[in-house]
């Protein structure tokens, strides 16, 4: 296997952060890349340290949609690599994050781990993979955060091979009336502290992706969903 801990810090220089001219960041509430990269910065060690509650609360739904990923895998987003425990140790597994810090975090999970894998800083609304170059992507808790979800949901497709799989985990807005009120009455407080719209509907935005959704499942509070796309 061709791999590195290290991230590679070429891709996605500051210039690169803003995307392209004319692309649509996050609706009425934008937040460009270089602010969400400098919030994940401050959250790294946050999120490493409340990982046991994150696991908690989606452990189960990453280890039913992650644990038969096979092949060459991408985890986009993949933060201090919370997924990578739910990964099965045959595939080959690559990592992208457009945060440094979180990378570092995710760098050091895979020694703790004893797993091989590359980690490279990438936008994932521009991924640096050729077309179908692997066969799985997975991504957890990212839509929300992605300027520009549609785009990235794209990218995910292309570099999938045909014949693979696109897993994602994704959360939003509850089933459940009253927290559905909470999360929309605090949805752009939320937005502008975490960078997160906790409110999106991911299949409406894979659906608006033009993926073709060939499994959804929602879990408890209608909060997780679990979403298998084909790529072809
Ligand atoms: C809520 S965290 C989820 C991390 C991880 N997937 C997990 O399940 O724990 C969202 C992650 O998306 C990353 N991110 C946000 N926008 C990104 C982009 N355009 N390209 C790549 N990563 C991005 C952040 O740096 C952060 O690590």
């Amino acid at each position: 296997m061709n791999s590195t801990r290290r991230p590679d810090r070429t891709d996605g220089s500051d210039d690169d952060l803003d995307g392209p001219p004319g692309s649509d960041p996050a609706g009425d509430r934008p937040m460009s890349l270089a602010e969400i990269r400098d919030s994940y910065a401050e959250y790294a060690d946050w999120m490493e340290r409340f990982d046991w509650f994150d696991r908690l609360l989606t452990g189960r739904a990453r280890r039913r949609q992650f644990g038969d990923a096979a092949g060459r895998v991408l985890d986009v987003a993949c933060g201090t690599g919370t997924n990578f425990r739910y990964l099965p140790r045959t595939v080959e597994l690559v990592g992208v994050d457009i945060s440094p810090e979180m990378l570092a975090k995710a760098e050091a999970r895979l020694d703790r781990l004893g797993r091989d894998g590359t980690l490279r800083r990438m936008d994932a609304q521009h991924l640096a993979f050729d077309d179908d170059s692997f066969d799985t992507v997975v991504s957890a808790l990212s839509t929300c955060t992605f300027p520009d979800p549609v785009a990235a949901l794209r990218e995910m497709e292309r570099v999938c091979r045909p014949d693979g799989r696109i897993l994602l985990v994704e959360h939003g807005r509850s089933s459940v009336g009253p927290i559905a009120r909470f999360q929309d009455w605090r949805a752009d407080a939320h937005y502008r502290q975490a960078g997160c719209r906790w409110n999106q509907e991911p299949l409406a935005v894979a659906e608006r992706a033009g993926l073709t959704i060939t499994e959804a499942r929602t879990g408890p509070l209608g909060i997780l969903t679990a979403i298998e796309a084909d790529p072809s």
